[in-house]
């Protein structure tokens, strides 16, 4: 099979030595069928091996390879080389976190954000086990169904600009969880988590930029999920003035 050669400028940045992040070039020899991440990997193995990125699975499911290239973040093992012919390809840490080191950010953040909405499903009173599982029909598997495919890849707050000026933001892949839960037949949780996504800086911070479903690798679409966040909470809201006691 042939080869051609890629030319790949990456991030490198050591907080213990370096004043600031700065980009340093490889050339790298690929095949039709390789992925940014394969190039990554190539430059870690034969040209420089204290390149530092993360990657897990290589097949778009463990999210953890995310990078910006060529300024959109994207998924390194879901970026063809190929797509790139003919120009230097840029390789930079995803926007808006922390850099530990070259490719690696901090997701400190979004993990404290994950915990916040009680990613889990909440029983009034749990049914012991020996009784059998939650029933569920396929009908309301699909109200939620879509955002319950989230690889927690962080893309997302990465294209997102409200995150970017503002961490607090709960953000969109938090969002699409607490509502993947909130829709969720079996569970029984609306009232803790209703509060959660609508603090000041929850669900309504979105100002409808979109970006958040447009670089999403699996479909998720968070922007939707906020929205119907918001309009859930709102006539909750209306019902709880109408009927104070028990209206919901
Ligand atoms: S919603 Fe999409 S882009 Fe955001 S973390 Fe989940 S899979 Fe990644
Ligand atoms: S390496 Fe797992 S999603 Fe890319």
């Amino acid at each position: 099979m042939s080869q051609d050669i890629a030319t790949i400028r990456v991030t490198r940045y050591r907080p213990e030595k370096d004043a600031k992040p700065f980009f340093q070039e490889y050339k790298v020899p690929y095949r039709h069928d390789m992925v940014v991440l394969d190039a990554l990997n190539y430059i870690k193995a034969e040209i420089d091996g204290s390149l530092t990125y993360r990657w897990s699975c290589r097949m778009g499911v463990c999210g953890s390879c995310g990078a910006n290239i060529d300024g959109e973040p994207k998924l390194t093992c879901a970026s063809f080389l190929h797509e790139f012919k003919g120009r230097t390809i840029t390789v930079e840490p995803m926007t808006h976190f922390p850099v530990i080191k070259d490719l690696v950010v901090d997701m400190q953040d979004f993990m404290e954000k994950l915990v916040k909405i009680k990613p889990w499903i909440i029983r009034e009173k749990e049914t012991p086990p020996e009784q059998g599982e939650y029933k569920q029909s396929a009908k309301e598997l699909e109200r939620y169904s879509q955002f319950s495919s989230c690889i927690n890849c962080m893309l997302c707050y990465a294209a997102c600009p409200i995150y970017g000026l503002n961490e607090k933001f709960l953000g969109p892949a938090a969002t699409a969880l607490a509502y993947r839960y909130i829709e969720d037949s079996r569970d029984q949780g609306k009232e803790v988590r209703f509060p959660i996504v609508h603090e000041m800086e929850g669900a309504w911070e979105c100002t409808l930029v979109g970006e958040c479903s447009v670089v999403c690798p699996k479909g998720v679409d968070p922007m939707l999920a906020i929205q119907k966040t918001k309009i859930l909470g709102a006539t909750n809201a209306i019902k709880s003035l109408l009927m104070p006691r028990g209206g919901r």
